[in-house]
């Protein structure tokens, strides 16, 4: 029994859709059935909502946000703060939400909980962080001024692998900022990638219709909610391929929005024959199997300098043989169950692809329910699956480096560019081989999987455009405008 089940106070109706401030039932045929991933109970089922309720909570949203945009930066922190607070009292009952419906154990709920917090913190400083600018002009009599405005309605589509924070990540900057926002949630996660959300955002006094959820299936809505006249900015977090038909959508379609693209990373975690191993053995373990390597930072690829490579493997092996499978409700579990059927499907095909191709598979185990044990493969080259593609799942391939030169070289042939990782003693020789990397982002001496609420997050290539978090979202989320002021007749030539 979770520790919400006695709580009087818990929110509930997870089964109804949020749309212009009201809690309304879908009005689609279809259902979705919530269910926990690692005993297969079903939590919620919901009856999944239309294009024409897409339509409503599109007008509610636009409606409600030009009133938005005019309230004090005071008011819209405050709401922030409020926010912050309800998440601090309901914690327990978020973790318990994670841990049922997206398999979260309770490590990566709470560091997903404190993620989710964080940004909302930091979203409760943007409201006084947006500024304008003067330039000079080479006109005579004339003044250029720079505002920065919200940039009006925002789709943000979300992914299950950490939905409560990839959701607030785009939420609450956007409405910190003056923006309303139509939500959907992924399919697997509806209630803590959207609808749990939604009842603390109200809960906090955040005025109807800035905020809607709306559930439904990708397949189904998707297009409809991207090709919508309302939205200006479409901020999506999930695969690579959905995001490249998203990306034609929004920018060939009707109506051109922006886009902001958080997909699929490769994260290259490199050791060189200078690192501290058992550290770096460490790391790689958490940094793979941290929410059973379902995260797009994850470590994907562990390449290891050739004089040190039998030593690392020999000691990793030992180190993942310790960790505890399966429940991810008791504490001390570090991997749970993958997400669904289809996810599990992909990782037994990569097993058997990563065989197939002469990976020398040196731990395996019994695939329970949806819980598959940590699999580690050596003798990986960059030409094969495990090295080309985002596993997604407790999977790993160890590949062999000749040398710094060499190691640098595989971690760049890749057609992603999210995060990566390095390990050495020698801080100047990090930094070098660190800027030698192209991604969005490079950790020395610690794992590809960090998300700070004031850095620059976001990756290049197949890994999308665009950066969460700081002042780097505060440009996505608004838009510029260039007044200019004509203070003194302008000569024209005719
Ligand atoms: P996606 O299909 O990309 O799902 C992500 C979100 O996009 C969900 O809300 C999904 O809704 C929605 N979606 C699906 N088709 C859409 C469409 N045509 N138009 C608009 N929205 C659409 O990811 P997935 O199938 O859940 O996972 C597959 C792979 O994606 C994974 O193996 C992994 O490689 C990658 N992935 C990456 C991330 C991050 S953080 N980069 C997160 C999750 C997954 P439905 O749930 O209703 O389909």
């Amino acid at each position: 029994m979770s520790s919400n089940d006695n709580n009087s106070n818990a929110y509930s109706d997870f089964h109804l859709q949020f749309i212009g401030g009201e809690w309304q039932k879908g009005k689609d045929d279809s259902i979705n059935t919530d269910t926990n991933p690692y005993n297969g109970d079903t939590i919620v089922e919901i009856q999944q909502a239309t294009k024409d309720q897409l339509d409503e909570a599109y007008d509610a949203a636009d409606q409600a946000q030009a009133k938005w945009a005019k309230t004090t930066p005071a008011e819209r922190a405050a709401v922030m703060y409020k926010v912050v607070s309800i998440l601090d009292q309901r914690q327990d009952e978020i973790v318990d939400w994670l841990i049922k419906e997206s398999g979260s154990t309770r490590i990566k709920a709470m560091v997903e909980f404190s993620s989710a917090r964080a940004i909302t913190l930091e979203a409760a400083s943007f409201p006084n962080r947006v500024h304008g600018e003067i330039r000079p002009s080479n006109t005579p009599g004339k003044e250029n001024f720079i505002y920065r405005e919200p940039i009006g309605v925002v789709a943000v589509i979300s992914p299950w692998n950490f939905p409560l924070h990839l959701t607030q990540r785009s939420i609450a900057p956007a409405l910190a900022l003056g923006n309303a926002v139509v939500l959907k949630p992924a399919s697997d996660t509806p209630v803590t990638g959207g609808l749990l959300l939604a009842k603390v955002f109200e809960e906090a006094g955040l005025p109807k219709g800035l905020l809607n959820v709306v559930v439904g299936s990708g397949s189904e809505i998707g297009d409809a909610i991207v090709e919508h006249k309302a939205p200006s900015l479409v901020s999506f977090t999930g695969s690579t391929s959905v995001g490249q038909h998203i990306g034609e959508l929004a920018n060939g379609g009707e109506y051109i929005k922006q886009v902001a693209l958080e997909l699929g990373g490769n994260s290259p975690f490199v050791v060189l024959k200078d690192a501290d191993i058992e550290q770096a053995v460490k790391a790689a373990a958490f940094g793979k199997f941290l929410h059973q390597g379902q995260i797009c930072i994850a470590i994907n690829r562990v390449i290891v300098e050739d004089e040190i490579y039998d030593d690392f493997v020999e000691r990793f092996l030992a180190h993942v043989k310790t960790l505890n499978v399966g429940d991810p409700n008791k504490q001390d579990t570090a991997i749970g169950p993958i997400i669904n059927e289809k996810q599990l499907k992909s990782l037994k095909e990569k097993i058997a692809k990563a065989q197939d191709e002469g990976a020398k598979m040196i731990l395996s185990g019994e695939i329970e329910g949806q819980v598959v044990p940590p699999h580690i493969f050596t003798e990986v080259t960059r030409e094969m699956d495990l090295s080309c593609n985002e596993v997604f799942g407790p999977l790993v391939g160890i590949i062999r480096a000749k040398d710094e030169d060499d190691a640098l070289s595989i971690a760049n042939d890749s057609m992603y560019g999210l995060s990566s990782a390095v390990f050495t003693s020698d801080m100047q020789k990090g930094l070098r081989f660190a800027r030698g990397i192209r991604a969005g982002m490079t950790h020395i001496n610690d794992i590809s999987v960090n998300d700070e609420s004031n850095t620059p997050f976001g990756g290049e290539k197949n890994s999308g455009i665009g950066r969460f978090n700081g002042e780097w979202v505060l440009e996505e989320f608004t838009r510029t405008h260039w007044i200019s002021m004509q203070n003194e007749p302008r000569q024209y030539p005719f």
